[in-house]
């Protein structure tokens, strides 16, 4: 192959790789055990010569990273995510390296999560499983895991961005939730589903679900019976939860976060947890990830995954085949799928729906 590109992970599928490999590049796929590799690891992955990396979300894309890929003659790197904090976009575009992600693939899949985290948290899943695996269940009882009906309460949704607002339907069509959402921007296609749904079920004789966009966020922690984060991690999201905003929060109230793990102040969640045994939590995301602030593993009213969000095999493959994608999009002089600051997505008609 004319070009080197140089993959920090294996990843699921052969697509990515044939598109790499059928159009002229050669493609390196790291084979370092280690989990995480560290910036000096990725540096030595570069090398001399390199034309385009796909790279993944535990990794620090910085101005080390970035200026030593142009110094390889790289002009590409594609995160194998759609959040991109782990990014240094300005180090990027001071080197004239185009960044990528992989939005749109991954949207339903990450709502399916926190929905999964959401119904858990409610009816205790986890909890119960873990009962039942010790042996303690010696017959049924009125009061044994009694939880949340969602049906009727109202879900909150603090960035209603495509996962945001998807996670919301599901939710709203799935339980018959009403809405209550925050974000800067106003979700006009979530707004009219609800109406349009309210107006289905009422035509039904059945109860019609409401909307709301809300005025502050505090709106939304006060009002909200389940809560999902959906925003980007930035400086304006970091520690978005806080002390102040979680004792705002219904005492029965459910919070999920399939976002990034630092928009929870992590460690006061703890403290709100052993004070609020009858809050929960589902968190897929964490601030020290992969570590758990003390505590929390302790918590009954916990679920914790670990960053699973996107992990369905459809999915995951997309993810894999956009970053090739972007890569080769670059290389080739087409625009980059999802460049979060200069370019339109595209090449999205070409991807296989879900089954
Ligand atoms: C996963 O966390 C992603 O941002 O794609
Ligand atoms: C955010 O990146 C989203 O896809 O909603």
């Amino acid at each position: 192959g004319k070009y080197r590109v140089v993959s920090t992970k294996s990843m699921p599928g052969t697509r990515w790789i044939r598109l790499l490999t059928d159009n002229d590049c050669r493609l390196e796929i790291c084979t370092e055990h280690k989990t995480i590799l560290s910036v000096d690891d990725i540096l030595a992955l570069i090398g001399d010569r390199c034309d385009g990396v796909i790279g993944q979300l535990t990794e620090d894309w910085g101005d080390v990273l970035f200026s030593a890929l142009k110094r390889a003659g790289g002009t590409v790197f594609s995160n194998m995510a759609v959040g991109y904090n782990n990014v240094d976009v300005e180090a990027a575009n001071r080197n004239g390296i185009a960044i990528g992600n992989t939005p749109g693939v991954l949207t339903e899949t990450t709502a399916e999560l926190a929905a999964s985290l959401s119904l858990a948290a409610a009816r205790r899943i986890v909890e119960a499983d873990q009962f039942m695996r010790a042996g303690l269940y010696d017959g049924w009882l009125p009061h044994l895991f009694v939880g949340n009906l969602l049906k009727g309460q109202t879900v909150g949704v603090i960035g209603a961005g495509r996962i945001g607002s998807a996670y919301a339907r599901m939710m709203i069509e799935g339980f018959k939730m009403n809405l209550i959402y925050y974000d800067l921007y106003q979700a006009t296609r979530l707004e009219n589903f609800v109406t349009a749904y309210g107006q289905f079920l009422k035509a039904n004789g059945e109860e019609p679900v409401t909307w709301k966009r809300a005025a502050t966020m505090e709106d939304v922690l006060r009002e909200a019976d389940v809560i999902s984060l959906h925003p980007v991690l930035d400086k304006t999201t970091y520690h978005l939860i806080n002390p102040e905003r979680l004792a705002i929060m219904k005492k029965e109230a459910v919070l999920v976060n399939a976002s990034r793990g630092p928009v929870i102040d992590e460690a006061a969640l703890v403290e709100h947890l052993k004070a609020n045994p009858m809050f929960r939590v589902g968190l897929d995301v964490f601030e020290d990830e992969p570590y758990m602030k003390p505590g929390l593993a302790d918590m009954k009213n916990a679920v914790v995954v670990p960053h699973i969000a996107s992990a369905s095999k459809w999915t995951r493959e997309g993810m894999a085949t956009l970053s090739a994608l972007n890569v080769l999009g670059k290389i080739k002089g087409y625009p980059v799928w999802g460049n979060p600051n200069q370019v339109e997505p595209f090449l999205q008609e070409n991807l296989t729906p879900p089954p």
